[in-house]
């Protein structure tokens, strides 16, 4: 099998502000992509990635939180149907490298969404696979996880990648 990786847009980059258009049909090329972003997310290696952070602007996420890192989960055009609790959680993410940061989310959602063949599931989630959903999910609605801290943090983090990739 050949792998194929993606590049991954780094904050600040402006392109991680689109808001991502809903799939209209999950065909081949759908599925190619899913593929794609599954080979870029455990060579990352990472927990989840959306369509926004490689630059297609559509509502697809993959995720992975198992441990042995073999359960792929896919959301198409995933919506919230309900929220409940709090919890504080060290997050990181694939376009903001090297950086983690206490973010409040909801404790627990229930979500809606195709899977890779098209289907409608409903999914209960609570925990890393709670968090991860909901970082995904701003992904696609144009918010990176950095947004949530003040200002002031904000502008180290800039700082930081900007001069992390320039010595890359
Ligand atoms: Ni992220």
């Amino acid at each position: 099998m050949i792998m194929a990786l993606l590049n991954i847009l780094n904050y600040p980059d402006p392109r991680l502000h689109t808001v991502a258009k809903p799939i209209k049909e999950v065909n081949a090329d759908i599925r190619r992509l899913i593929d794609d972003m599954a080979d870029t997310m455990y060579d990352a290696p990472g927990v989840g990635l959306a369509a926004t952070q490689v630059n297609q602007h559509i509502q697809l996420i993959v995720i992975d939180t198992s441990k042995e890192q073999n359960k792929l989960q896919v959301f198409i055009n995933p919506k919230i149907l309900a929220k409940s609790g709090s919890q504080d959680y060290e997050e990181g993410c694939l376009s903001v490298p090297g950086v983690y940061e206490s973010v409040t989310r909801a404790e627990k959602i229930t979500v809606e969404a195709l899977d890779k063949q098209g289907k409608l599931f409903k999914l209960e989630a609570e925990g890393l696979l709670s968090v991860c959903i909901q970082h995904e999910m701003d992904h696609l609605l144009g918010k990176v996880f950095v947004e949530y801290l003040s200002p002031l943090k904000r502008n180290r983090i800039k700082t930081k990648i900007t001069k992390l990739l320039r010595d890359r």
